[in-house]
């Protein structure tokens, strides 16, 4: 028996795989510090558990409507309208288990094989995956670091086509801490908005930024009724395992989504919902604090990789990774990334793993204590002088 085609398209995500090498050196007896997953380290607020356990304890067991408990709906509907400046109701909310079900769910309710979709390079892979998997054709625009990791917004409007049908945009973004420019984001609307097309704004990472709050595309004129807001509760709340995302979007799509959960996972686990609501609706301060660590991280690692030979480290705006570029030590991305992990004992992703443009850099995750990333950036100094760099190059 064989796969059907289809699976063949299917990608996946490396930094699990490098987890997964990272645990077997471990195994052997080799200390790793991990910085190569996109978890935030913190334990879920403890009220958002005690949440968890009281809904448990009264019975929100069974199954709930396929969108989402209506008081979830609403309590979402209500924060986007507040913080992306757009009219939403219950019904242009979808909830599903994690983000990455409204990549899915939307991609396969909008997309049909040959439809282009425009999406950064490097971006998070699933993009491309989901892409290539439902038969549309990937069409990736190189994000500049020169520009903040955004677009050539030159290169972006050559790259819209009559067959354009979705446009993915990730800010804050993994894997460089780039955040859109508000003034970026109101140029593309202008591009768009005249457009048969739908936007996939991936905004997971939407609290947590350190310089200025990251704009929606939503909020632009005319874009929310061609808008899908992805955003949810894992990386905000470090909710990873609960699984518990949402989209906001149009109703006539939002239906759409629903049908797909019928399909699929009749619903989101109802206890999971009654702790995301507790988690929106209850005290912020664990955001505030976490954001405030992730920020302490960054500045280090960020200053550490600076003085490293051979590594050139961008200040990351948003989210809560570093994504040096390393051609200074004179070896491809990957073969750096696997030096790392065997010779220095960290773990980290190649840039290679986030598209074709990503190559020559790697990305390390903040998801570790001061400490550990600390240690992390003296083992990369100790094996620094095992690749040559030309002083002149190294900067
Ligand atoms: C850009 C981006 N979008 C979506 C997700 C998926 O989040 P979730 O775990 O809620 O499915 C991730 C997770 O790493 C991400 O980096």
């Amino acid at each position: 028996m064989k796969l059907a085609e289809r699976m063949s398209r299917l990608g996946t995500e490396t930094a699990f795989e490098v987890l997964a090498r990272a645990r077997a050196l471990e195994q052997q007896g080799r200390s790793v510090i991990h910085l190569e997953i996109g978890e935030p380290d913190f334990p879920t607020p403890p009220h958002v558990v005690e949440a968890g356990k009281r809904a448990l304890d009264e019975g929100w067991t069974k199954y709930g409507p396929p969108p989402g408990l209506p008081e979830l709906r609403e309590a979402i509907a209500a924060y986007v309208s507040r913080t992306r400046g757009v009219t939403a109701g219950a019904g242009n909310v979808c909830v599903v288990p994690g983000g990455k079900p409204i990549m899915f769910f939307t991609m396969l309710a909008l997309l049909e094989p040959g439809d282009e979709v425009i999406y950064p390079d490097p971006s998070f892979p699933i993009y491309e995956s989901l892409i290539r998997f439902l038969g549309a054709v990937p069409v990736p625009i190189p994000l500049v670091e020169e520009r903040g990791f955004s677009f050539d917004l030159d290169l972006f409007r050559d790259r819209l086509s009559a067959k354009t049908k979705l446009v993915i945009l990730n800010s804050p973004h993994n894997p460089t801490g780039g955040v859109i420019p508000a003034a970026d984001l109101g140029s593309m609307a202008a591009m768009l908005r005249e457009r048969d097309l739908m936007v996939l704004s991936d905004e997971i990472y939407s609290r947590i930024w350190f310089e200025s709050a990251p704009a929606s595309i939503a909020s632009c004129d005319g874009m929310a009724e061609r808008t899908i807001i992805l955003d949810g509760f894992s990386k905000t709340y470090s909710m990873t395992g609960w699984r518990l995302g949402y989209g906001v979007m149009p109703a006539w799509l939002a239906q759409a989504v629903a049908k797909l959960m019928v399909n699929s996972n009749s619903c989101t686990a109802s206890f999971t919902q009654r702790a995301g609501l507790a988690a929106l609706q209850g005290p912020q301060d664990c955001v505030d604090a976490m954001v405030a660590e992730f920020r302490r991280r960054r500045d280090a690692i960020h200053k550490g990789l600076n003085e490293i030979p051979g590594f050139r480290c961008a200040l990351p705006v948003g989210a809560f990774y570093v994504f040096p570029n390393v051609e200074g030590t004179g070896m491809k991305s990957k073969q750096v990334a696997d030096f790392l992990l065997n010779e220095a004992g960290v773990a980290c992703v190649d840039g290679g793993a986030f598209g074709t443009y990503g190559d020559g850099y790697v990305r390390f995750s903040c998801a570790n204590s001061l400490e550990n990333i600390a240690e992390a950036v003296a083992r990369i100094a100790s094996v620094s002088d095992r690749w040559r760099v030309p002083a002149a190059q190294s900067r």
